[in-house]
């Protein structure tokens, strides 16, 4: 039998893409520019795999695709909400993501957002670009501090308690947790956090609100018009999981409102078409979804979904197999 025949739909780093073309037969997308639905329904029949990644929107309509040769989907990326999972399964197709390798990346951009969303640092690097800062004074771009704060973080997975640690042990925050099963107390011992059981009680009671839950249908919304009025008008909202978990008509109210203090997002509904109404709010910090965005993680993803590759073709479940 020759080499499996790979799509992998993106670009990805030099070094992986070496390493993926010693044992597979690989087609790589030179433009570098996303597939539409037709070039997913062709590339399902003439593949063995495809390796998609979190902006290749793979509805159910693609798997209704006659004669499909695919047999796995290596996601590079750990959310995969972009797939529809069930119409794969049903396929028999089998769906594998990145777990782990991206968890201190973007625990480090959902700090780097809290940062500067606190200290109002999109606002001092426009004043200075636009050559408009008039000097130090007491009253100029004052901001609020981390330290001693309570951050409450929805969805404690791995992001999530990496982001606890540095906030924690970095910042010496307060940790509350809401989760929908619960936390091994163990777990919630390393930052001495306490979880709580339903979203409306966390949000009263803290001063940042990190989201870290998974995309998709079931938590479209999950932060809209109600939730945000039960936030303390100081506190801070970060996005760096899914555009679909905010309401963006709610946040943009809210920061205009000044319902809430300011609001971090590095991810968007529909992006890159982010709401332009975003771009209006001087306390929204807004990064193009940067979370992974390091050289040494990039890397990493891609090795991840060659492992994956490598265990499904000798026949083996993949570690990562989500479906
Ligand atoms: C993922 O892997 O799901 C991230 O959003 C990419 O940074």
């Amino acid at each position: 039998m020759g080499k499996p025949k790979i799509l992998v739909t993106r670009r990805w780093p030099k070094k992986v893409e070496i390493k993926l073309s010693e044992t597979y037969d690989v087609t790589f997308n030179d433009t570098d520019t996303a597939l539409n639905i037709n070039d997913f329904c062709e590339a399902l029949k003439k593949y063995d795999a495809i390796l998609p990644t979190v902006t290749d929107i793979m509805p159910k309509k693609i798997f209704e695709t006659t004669d499909i040769r695919t047999r796995i989907l290596g996601n590079y990326g750990v959310g995969y909400a972009h797939i529809d999972i069930s119409a794969a399964q049903s396929l028999g197709i089998t769906v594998t993501n990145t777990p782990d390798v991206l968890s201190d990346c973007t625990a480090d951009i959902t700090l780097t957002l809290m940062l500067m969303a606190a200290r109002r640092a999109g606002e001092g690097e426009r004043e200075v670009r636009a050559n408009k800062w008039e000097g130090w004074r007491p009253t100029h771009l004052v901001g609020t501090k981390l330290t001693g704060k309570t951050l409450g973080i929805i969805g404690f997975g791995r992001i999530g308690q990496e982001v606890a640690k540095r906030a924690h042990h970095g910042f010496g925050m307060k940790i509350l947790v809401q989760n929908r099963s619960s936390i091994d107390p163990r777990i919630l011992s390393h930052t001495n956090a306490v979880q709580i059981d339903k979203i409306n009680d966390l949000l009263p009671n803290i001063d940042f609100l990190s989201l870290h839950c998974p995309g998709g249908e079931e938590n479209r919304d999950l932060i809209g018009s109600e939730e945000l009025k039960l936030m303390k008008k100081e506190s801070i909202l970060i996005n760096t999981a899914r555009g679909e978990v905010v309401n963006d008509n709610a946040l943009i109210y809210a920061l205009k409102n000044k319902i809430i203090n300011a609001a971090g997002l590095d991810v968007y509904n529909g992006e890159p078409n982010l709401n332009k109404d975003y771009l209006d709010c001087n306390n929204a910090i807004l990064l193009p979804h940067l979370g992974s965005a390091t050289n040494e993680t990039r890397e990493a993803m891609g090795f991840r979904v060659i492992k994956n590759l490598n265990e499904f073709f000798s026949g083996k479940v993949p570690v990562d197999k989500v479906s």
